[in-house]
């Protein structure tokens, strides 16, 4: 098969330049003579190749050449085709279902083995209560709200304060893997923490059940990129969307495009840490990036930026 082409050829060519070379048959300059034609062909191969899935040949063939001229690399390309939206009213029970297998994760919460490990509401976060959340849900009124990087649930819970205040009946969705970071234990001493197991996903659902947002509040206690990819393929969509997971720039890059495919229609995607010095390498670069690329202004509420066609 012409598709599968390409490695046997790069395989059978290396092993027969190998061979000449050890026995000494090839003199430095046919050695490089051969290895142009070798390049030739396979970049004439790989150019006719239509199938999408053989590119990383064209990566790997060149470990016998010398360095291509033109390497292309593509960090836009965000590949899945997102499912249809579904109605704001089934994600809860879509989640539900995906995620916990039909039962709330509140259910019997806490267990009587967790229950001594927790305090009874211990909630810290970063600009968590800042006036950007009241500005965008006032102007959003959003039906759908997914939140990257949660921890506590600081600002979740302060959304699901002002949706109801509004009497939107809002769903907040909250995505973190709630393993916080490495030290974590070291700083901040409440979470505590068995057999190498935080408890910060416990004592999140602690405060949130201390103030009544179990309805308003769920959360999918994985990594940002594979949950992102899953509420796509389900058809999850968010009418706003806060970023505050990783914050170096390649996590900070992947969760915004990531999360940009998951925007309805007139959303507003928003996240923390704009200013801060460190981030100039990290959120703020990823933002700035994301926006030229996508022909998007950035507007700064405080610490947070938020994109939109204003
Ligand atoms: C700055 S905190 C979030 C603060 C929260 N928004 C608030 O205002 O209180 C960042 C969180 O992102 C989570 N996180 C970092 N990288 C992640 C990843 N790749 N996937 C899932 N969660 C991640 C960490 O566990 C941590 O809880
Ligand atoms: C999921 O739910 C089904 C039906 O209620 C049950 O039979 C099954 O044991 C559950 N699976 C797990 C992993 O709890
Ligand atoms: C939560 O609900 C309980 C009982 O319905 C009530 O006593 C309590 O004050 C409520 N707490 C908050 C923060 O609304």
């Amino acid at each position: 098969m012409i598709a599968n082409f390409p490695t046997d050829v790069i395989a059978a060519t290396r092993k027969y330049i190998y061979v000449f070379r050890r026995r000494g048959f090839i003199k430095p300059t046919s050695y490089f003579v051969l290895l142009l034609c070798l390049s030739y062909y396979l970049g004439y191969l790989s150019t006719v190749s239509k199938n999408p899935t053989h590119e990383p040949h064209q990566h790997y063939s060149t470990t016998t050449s010398s360095p291509p001229s033109k390497v292309v690399v593509d960090h836009y390309q965000f590949q899945t085709r997102c499912a249809d939206p579904i109605p704001s009213q089934f994600i809860r029970e879509t989640i539900l279902n995906y995620v916990f297998n039909g039962t709330s994760p509140y259910h019997d919460f806490p267990q009587p083995h967790i229950k001594p490990l927790l305090r009874q509401k211990k909630i810290n976060g970063w600009g968590s209560t800042g006036a950007v959340f009241r500005n965008l849900i006032h102007k959003v009124r959003p039906k759908t709200i997914i939140e990257l990087g949660t921890f506590l649930g600081a600002s979740a819970i302060h959304m699901a304060e002002l949706t109801r205040e509004l009497g939107l009946d809002t769903q907040i969705l909250c995505i973190d893997d709630f393993r916080g970071w490495p030290g974590l234990p070291n700083q901040f001493q409440d979470i505590k923490m068995v057999n190498g197991d935080t408890m910060l996903m416990y004592q999140f659902m602690q405060n949130v059940v201390q103030v009544n947002a179990t309805e308003a509040i769920i959360f999918l206690p994985f990594s940002t990129a594979s949950t992102l990819e899953k509420l796509c393929e389900w058809g999850v969509f968010g009418d706003l969307i806060e970023v505050d997971a990783g914050h170096d720039f390649h996590s900070a890059w992947l969760d915004i495009n990531r999360a940009y495919k998951l925007l309805r229609p007139g959303g507003v995607i928003f996240g923390h840490d704009y200013f801060t010095a460190a981030d100039n390498r990290g959120v703020r670069r990823a933002v700035n990036m994301f926006a030229s690329v996508n022909g998007l202004r950035v507007k700064a509420d405080g610490q947070h930026w938020v994109l939109g066609s204003f």
